[in-house]
């Protein structure tokens, strides 16, 4: 089962640029750090708005490293995590020795900001943008805005990684940019900046003077993002706005075929990471998946509750039931493709078999 697959969850574009780029980098030497680096940053800065961008090797080491420096910065070492997402979210606190409150999230696969906010003054919010929606971002505390799965995602005009003091993006494959790994950091702060960039160079006090390279003030990462990556990604960000009005459109068709299942906030623009369907009930959604699959359809169950339903949180002993909502969504949904090089033959073939499964529940607007 699984083999095969016409229909997969993942896009990935490489842009003769990239190829131009890499090429570059290869013939140069410069497989680590390169100018690439920075030129792929300020394309990112110049795309989200913000004042400075980090790129990093991964989305899970955006927010380690975003973590890392918030936790210095505010002096916290705790973090409101919401207990369904990707395990990388609360992985990256642990890598932090932090210690994580896990909420339940609301209907909308959001963590619950009234739950967060029990625990204003104690500890930084950390919410995502789960499946490219926005999450909704609790006040009057210190906020590390999980956008990996929301690139190009917007609130009247903001873009996700930017509701936050500080933002984080993933180009995994399955994103909306992929360069395959890779990943990086958003924010205004300048302080918060330079911390970032130390976090990402093992701690270290200077990249460039030789005589502080061996300097480390801080416990660090090696969380740099290389040349080569890099320089696809600049590649990518020359064709940014073609792929995120591709998957746009995407979205819309299946959704228009699904009844509009997938509802928006006011205001919100969803590129996704994927479609989500709900099932009437756990043996459903698996059943589902089987059929989804042996179509040539790739799809996935969606994220657990993290703290009660993954061995690697069980020392934590929040048993099931703890968290019903992020319990029901793990138990009952299942998610489709819905990338940017889809052809509209796939999007129809998809819709079509999707809406002929047998429980699935009815949209609930
Ligand atoms: C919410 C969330 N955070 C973090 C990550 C980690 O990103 P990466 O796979 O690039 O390490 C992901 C990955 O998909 C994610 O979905």
């Amino acid at each position: 089962m699984g083999g095969n697959l016409e229909i997969s969850l993942a896009a990935v574009n490489v842009p003769p640029e990239a190829m131009d780029y890499v090429m570059d980098t290869l013939r140069r030497g410069r497989l680590s750090q390169s100018e690439y680096v920075e030129r792929f940053e300020k394309a990112l800065t110049d795309w989200t708005g913000a004042k400075h961008a980090i790129a990093v090797s991964s989305g899970t080491m955006a927010d380690a490293v975003a973590l890392g420096a918030m936790k210095i910065k505010h002096h916290h070492n705790r973090v409101v995590c919401p207990a369904l997402t990707f395990v990388a979210q609360p992985n990256a606190a642990r890598m932090n020795e932090m210690d994580i409150e896990f909420v339940d999230v609301s209907e909308d696969w959001t963590m619950s900001v009234e739950q967060a906010e029990r625990w204003r003054e104690l500890a930084i919010a950390y919410p995502s943008d789960c499946m490219g929606r926005l999450a909704r971002i609790p006040s009057g505390m210190p906020c590390v805005e999980d956008a990996c799965e929301a690139f190009g995602s917007t609130l009247d005009g903001r873009r996700a990684g930017r509701f936050g003091e500080i933002g984080t993006y993933s180009f995994f494959v399955s994103h909306t940019l992929t360069t395959g790994e890779g990943g990086a950091i958003v924010t205004d702060d300048d302080w918060l900046a330079d911390l970032c960039r130390t976090l990402r160079s093992h701690g270290r006090a200077s990249d460039s003077d030789a005589m502080q390279k061996f300097r480390f003030p801080f416990y660090g990462f090696n969380a740099k993002m290389t040349g080569v990556i890099a320089a696809v990604g600049c590649g990518l960000m020359e064709h940014v706005d073609e792929y995120v009005n591709r998957r746009r459109q995407v979205f819309k068709t299946l959704n228009e075929l699904m009844d509009n299942r997938f509802t928006e906030r006011e205001g919100e623009i969803v590129i996704p990471h994927g479609y989500p369907l709900e099932f009437e009930g756990q043996m459903r959604r698996d059943e589902a998946m089987r059929l989804l699959l042996d179509e040539g359809i790739e799809c996935r169950k969606f994220f657990s509750s993290i703290p009660s339903m993954e061995p690697a949180y069980a020392h934590l002993r929040r048993y099931l039931g703890r968290y019903p909502v992020a319990e029901y969504i793990a138990q009952t949904h299942l998610y489709l493709p819905c990338h940017q090089n889809l052809t509209q033959a796939q999007i129809e073939r998809m819709a079509a078999v999707a809406r002929s499964l047998p429980f699935l529940s009815k949209p609930r607007i």
